[in-house]
């Protein structure tokens, strides 16, 4: 089939790139014309583990290519993929007028029946505007459909190539056809296409990431009650998530969710539940005992060093939100760093794939090495704020060399407790017994 993707953002390049690999004829458009440049040239604008080797072969076969210009990048499109930011606006509610704006400009230029699929996270109701400023501009035959992405950072293209679920909201049969063949390579193991209507599509995207959102904020209060209790928050944890109706996914505490959804989908979906009258109380609590949750860290660092941190140096281990990227976005270091830096505290970090984006947005603030071990040097204590699979099992005895004290901070709980003791570190992690 012949594809459109507008937005070449982390969405666009992945949902082309994965679409391109089955075969189908992709052309990605995007107004940045010295990025769609660069991938012209071969070079991949994000760090996501395998999306490389999709991207130069799918170039190399000629089925995935860039442009700047939207005339071009739809004329012979079948489907053409909306893939663009919706930020939160000043109060919360997700901006559309990227999405609106592009709709308006491709209604200009159809000439003949298109499926537009709304691929961005929205609000209940916008393919219903969008299939308004059609109407308003043309009077060529469009469907638009609600296709929520699904896709983790760090595992988009396995989550793209193999989804547990397709979502697609519309009431064409003509649309549901055309959909039903694009994503049929995908499904072939039997996962479901489900097809609904659009509202019901825009709303499952927001319950989804609000509903695993609030399922980490649940472990993360248990946790914090563990350590109060005096109890072990990963025999919980296990002992809730054999319950098939709980499951073992997604119960694993830390330092509060971060990234460029959740964040963002919270907020948003209880905005809109609050302009249709509707107090969506749980959502409020989630988003405000994850804000709390961000700092846990420092207000253990503070109780360990009697409230005063001025003149301590601390190693940071982990900047990006998750592991396998190098998105910072609400990622918890950040407010970590925000805090230690306020004290009047020092910190080294290091981070597999951040570093770059972090010294982007706050400079010289901290100081950045290269090597995880060098970041301890002089430190008075190691914090883990990222659980990137390097820092699982590291050289406890090189560590013990260039530390200054045996003290651990561990927001992501990566060690073994009785390994901790008889390494004789003092090791403070989330939910568990000091
Ligand atoms: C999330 C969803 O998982 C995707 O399904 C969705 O498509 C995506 O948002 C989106 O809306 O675009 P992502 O933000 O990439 O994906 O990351 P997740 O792996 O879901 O992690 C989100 C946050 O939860 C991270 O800060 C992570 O550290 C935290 N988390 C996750 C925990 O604290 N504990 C867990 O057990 C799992």
């Amino acid at each position: 089939m012949k594809i459109a993707v507008i937005g070449t953002g982390y969405v666009g390049l992945v949902t082309g790139t994965c679409l391109a690999e089955t075969g189908n004829k992709v052309i990605c458009v995007d107004i940045d014309a010295a990025k769609v440049q660069k991938m012209q040239e071969g070079q991949v604008p994000i760090y996501e583990p395998g999306l490389d080797v999709l991207f130069h072969r799918n170039i190399a076969q000629g089925r995935l290519t860039f442009t700047t210009d939207l005339a071009h990048g739809i004329k012979d499109a079948q489907i053409i993929f909306m893939a663009l930011p919706t930020p939160p606006g000043g109060d919360g509610a997700a901006d559309l007028s990227y999405i609106l704006g592009a709709a308006k400009d491709i209604s200009k230029l159809v000439t003949e029946y298109k499926v537009i699929v709304n691929k961005s996270t929205v609000p209940v109701g916008t393919a219903d505007k969008v299939q308004a400023v059609f109407k308003a501009h043309t009077n060529v035959e469009i469907d638009v459909v609600s296709n929520p992405e699904f896709l983790r950072e760090g595992v988009a293209v396995e989550d793209f190539m193999k989804p547990d679920r397709v979502v697609i909201g519309t009431r064409s049969e003509r649309a549901q056809k055309l959909m039903s063949e694009l994503y049929g390579p995908y499904v072939r193991q039997g996962n479901p296409v489900l097809f609904m209507d659009e509202r019901s599509s825009e709303l499952t995207k927001y319950a989804a990431n609000s509903f695993l959102a609030t399922k980490i904020t649940f472990m993360n209060e248990i946790a914090n009650l563990c350590e109060i209790v005096g109890a072990d928050v990963d025999a919980v944890r296990k002992g809730i998530g054999s319950d098939a109706r709980i499951g073992k996914r997604f119960l694993f505490p830390g330092i509060g969710y971060g990234g460029s959804c959740f964040p963002k989908d919270v907020q948003a979906l209880a905005k809109s539940a609050d302009e249709n009258n509707y107090d969506f109380q749980i959502l409020k609590a989630v988003m405000e005992v994850n804000e709390k949750q961000k700092t846990v860290l420092v207000d253990k660092l503070l109780k360990y060093y009697k409230g005063d941190l001025k003149g301590k140096h601390f190693a940071l281990w982990g900047l990006a939100f998750k592991p396998e990227t190098d998105d910072i976005r609400e990622a918890p270091a950040l407010y970590i760093i925000d805090e230690l830096v306020k004290h009047g505290a020092t910190v080294t970090a290091f981070d597999p794939e951040g570093m770059a984006n972090v010294k982007r947005l706050i400079g010289d603030k901290i100081s950045y090495v290269e090597d995880q071990y060098e970041a301890l040097h002089h430190a008075d204590a190691l914090l883990i704020a990222t659980e990137w699979s390097v820092f699982r099992n590291p050289d406890f005895e090189k560590m013990e060399e260039v530390l200054s004290n045996k003290v651990i901070f561990d927001g992501r709980n990566l060690y073994d407790l009785e390994k901790m003791i008889d390494l004789g570190y003092y090791y403070n992690s989330v939910g568990r017994k000091l």
